[in-house]
């Protein structure tokens, strides 16, 4: 077993979130996942005194961008321009501290995508090959998956995509479906030949093996590590790293007109060119960040990510020949919300721009919720219940309250002033022991990508202070022994000063307001654990109030809001797909016509059945029907309905039911009677 990666001293670190894309607004499984944990990760570095770049951006490229730009009839750089600045400023709002938000349009991101293609292809690395590709005759374009649709050899939908029927989730490649169409065009596309560059990821899975299988299994998440070993257990295949397309990085070499290099070989390479950027902006060389053995690169991503940045992204590395590989992968599994998947189409996710506007000044409510049911190690659920507990019952509750208790007290009996330790019993020291404890804890859980371990122990410092105060109940020994009282504050100031320390990753806004009731100056962890933060006599301002309660009115909102998406989103419900076509003659051979009901009843022990009989104008039958949740007995007495009377008679619960009542099923499920109007008798055919 390798295990240098714990013992070798790093010198500086780069460290990468996902580049979002930029076709859609932030949510908070995108927090959860990404940049609230790199976020802690950063700001922890910093405290340290770190040499540490904090690398994002937008991921302006691929498909979805150009689909988005047809549907709203603008370009694909407006599109981008829109979310690359919404995106940019929500993060800033919520305290995420990028170094830089780059973007992969810039110029400088297509000349280092293009320098890092044209090395590897000069190295003789890629394979070049011809393959045959669906081409629109009408627009003169090649068609990328989601480009065409057809018919799921699968289940028949008639509305699938190239890439995946999205009725029953198969994955396809466009020339299974059947009649293929162009969304461009609306026309049959035809195959054609086209040349692609192809990365042969399977030259590289010993190395990959060695690097990942042998030399990660001990750090590694096991989520991430699992996936890694799945793959290279499959065996990898070449790659195109190339598309034929209008939109991306153009292939920087000779003849390859109309063709873009592959959204994912570009994007990752994004980190690389926005670090290149920030150097430029902050006089620094970029190059120690990404070639330099004791340069320590961890990226933060969603798993989605994993395969893109585990193994291409680090064959491209390994390919163009200087480049460093990345130390960690802390990739996160999904969140969702109220216990449904989060979901753009469906809306059905907490926007942050909304957020940020709906809870004014909560940026740390929202980012100890996440972190604390950040999806680790699998997928967890947000719920608006839970959000509304972290913060009455844990922020308030216990940091909070302490926090104003220890400053208040302190203005009560001491105007403001730090009281001398003076003499600590037992219990002071154990105390005293935990404070010291506790940075160690935290920073060993951070230092192992365990956020919501770390922010646990965070708020059990808080607690701790919490209890010792309710334990020594300075504000009744204050009239028994008030140099008791000293030391007691003197301690409880000494976890204050602490916890704004060791909370400062976390919610940095509460951090920054605690250092300047506390009067500290700078933040740094190495502090963290002493307990003289704070001397005899400093001074300490004016409590200001940390956090307030959430009121069941507010959660109640957010609630039905989300009640309001899922009802909007039944009546939007995509229509059932199609039956298997049927001949006239099959339709021929039912036997349907109206009748009228005469008499119903519930059938026992049963919750939705009702017994009818019927007059079909030819005879009275019995006929058993599953309408009894939408429909009392006396609602049906005298209906006309339409019946399918030559169905075979079935036995339902021991009655025999002859025919069948057509009825009409809405999007949720209710029933409807069909009918053929008022005005026809009982017996007419329906033909
Ligand atoms: N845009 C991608 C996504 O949202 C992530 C790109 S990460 C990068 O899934 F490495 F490509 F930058
Ligand atoms: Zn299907």
């Amino acid at each position: 077993m390798n295990n240098h990666h714990q013992t070798k001293a790093f010198k500086r670190y780069t460290v990468t979130s996902a580049l979002p894309y930029a076709n859609g607004p932030i949510h908070i499984g995108h927090l959860a996942g990404v940049y609230v944990p790199s976020d802690i990760y950063v700001r922890y570095l910093r405290m340290k005194k770190e040499d540490v770049v904090f690398i994002c951006g937008s991921d302006e490229h691929g498909v979805p961008i150009t689909i988005k730009a047809r549907q709203e009839n603008i370009t694909p750089q407006q599109v981008v321009d829109k979310y690359h600045q919404i995106n940019g400023d929500a993060f800033n709002k919520l305290g995420i501290s990028f170094d830089i938000y780059h973007r992969t349009t810039a110029p400088l991101h297509h000349e280092t995508a293009s320098q890092i293609f044209k090395t590897i292809y000069d190295k003789g690395i890629f394979e070049e090959n011809d393959s045959e590709q669906y081409f629109d005759e009408k627009e003169n374009q090649f068609l990328a998956d989601r480009y065409i649709t057809g018919t799921c050899p699968h289940c028949s939908y008639e509305k699938a995509y190239g890439d995946q029927c999205e009725n029953c989730g198969t994955s396809l490649n466009p020339q299974d479906l059947i009649e293929p169409k162009s969304v461009l065009s609306g026309n049959k596309p035809v195959l054609k030949k086209t040349k692609h560059w192809y990365l042969p990821l399977n030259k590289y899975e010993d190395v990959l093996s060695k690097w990942i299988l042998d030399g990660h299994k001990s750090d590694w998440k096991t989520n991430v590590y699992g996936q890694c070993k799945s793959w290279l257990d499959h065996g990898l295949q070449p790659r195109a790293v190339t598309r034929d397309l209008e939109w991306g990085v153009k292939v920087p070499v000779e003849d390859s007109e109309g063709k873009v290099l592959y959204v994912w070989f570009d994007a990752p390479i994004g980190y690389i060119s926005a670090t290149r950027e920030w150097a430029k902006e902050n006089g620094k060389d970029w190059e120690p960040y990404w070639k330099s053995d004791d340069t320590k690169l961890v990226h933060f991503i969603g798993k989605d990510n994993i395969v893109f940045h585990c193994i291409i992204f680090p064959v491209i590395l390994m390919a163009e020949g200087s480049y460093i590989l990345p130390e960690n992968v802390p990739a996160n599994e999904f969140l969702n919300l109220e216990g449904d998947k989060i979901s753009t189409s469906r809306n059905w996710a907490v926007w942050l721009h909304e957020y940020l506007e709906e809870f004014p000044g909560k940026q740390d409510v929202l980012r100890y919720a996440l972190c604390a049911t950040a999806p680790e190690t699998k997928d967890n659920d947000f719920t608006w219940k839970d959000f509304q507990s972290r913060n009455n019952s844990e922020l308030l509750a216990i940091f909070g309250n302490f926090v104003n208790r220890t400053l208040v007290l302190t203005h009560k009996y001491y105007e403001g002033k730090v009281p001398s330790l003076g003499e600590i019993t037992e219990q002071d020291k154990a105390v005293i022991e935990q404070i010291k404890a506790f940075p160690g804890i935290i920073a060993n859980s951070l230092d192992k990508y365990r956020f919501r371990e770390a922010v646990g122990e965070m708020m059990n410092l808080a607690r701790l202070g919490n209890k010792y105060l309710t334990d020594e109940e300075p504000w009744k020994v204050i009239k028994t022994n008030p140099e008791r009282v000293k030391t007691v504050l003197n301690i409880s100031l000494q976890i204050c000063a602490n916890l704004s320390l060791v909370c400062a990753p976390f919610i940095p806004f509460t951090a920054e307001k605690m250092s300047k009731m506390l009067n500290i100056k700078e933040l740094l962890w190495d502090d963290a654990g002493r307990l003289d933060l704070l001397k005899e006599n400093d001074l300490i301002n004016q409590p200001e109030l940390l956090f307030e309660k959430i009121e069941d009115e507010t959660i109640q909102k957010q609630i039905d809001k989300l009640q309001n998406t899922k009802q909007q989103n039944i009546i939007n419900a995509k229509a059932d797909p199609l039956k298997p076509e049927i001949s006239f003659d099959d339709f021929q051979k039912m036997d349907i016509r109206t009748a009228i009901v005469l008499k119903a009843e519930k059938v026992a022990k049963t919750k939705k059945l009702l017994k009818l009989e019927v007059d079909t104008g030819v005879d009275i039958r019995t006929v058993v029907s599953g309408i009894a949740e939408y429909f009392n007995p006396e609602d049906v007495i005298g209906k006309k309905v339409l019946i399918l009377a030559n169905l075979q008679p079935r036995l339902i619960k021991d009655i025999e039911s002859h025919g069948m009542i057509l009825m009409a099923e809405r999007r949720d499920g209710s029933l409807y009677f069909v009918s053929a109007g008022d005005d026809v008798e009982k017996g007419c055919k329906i033909s």
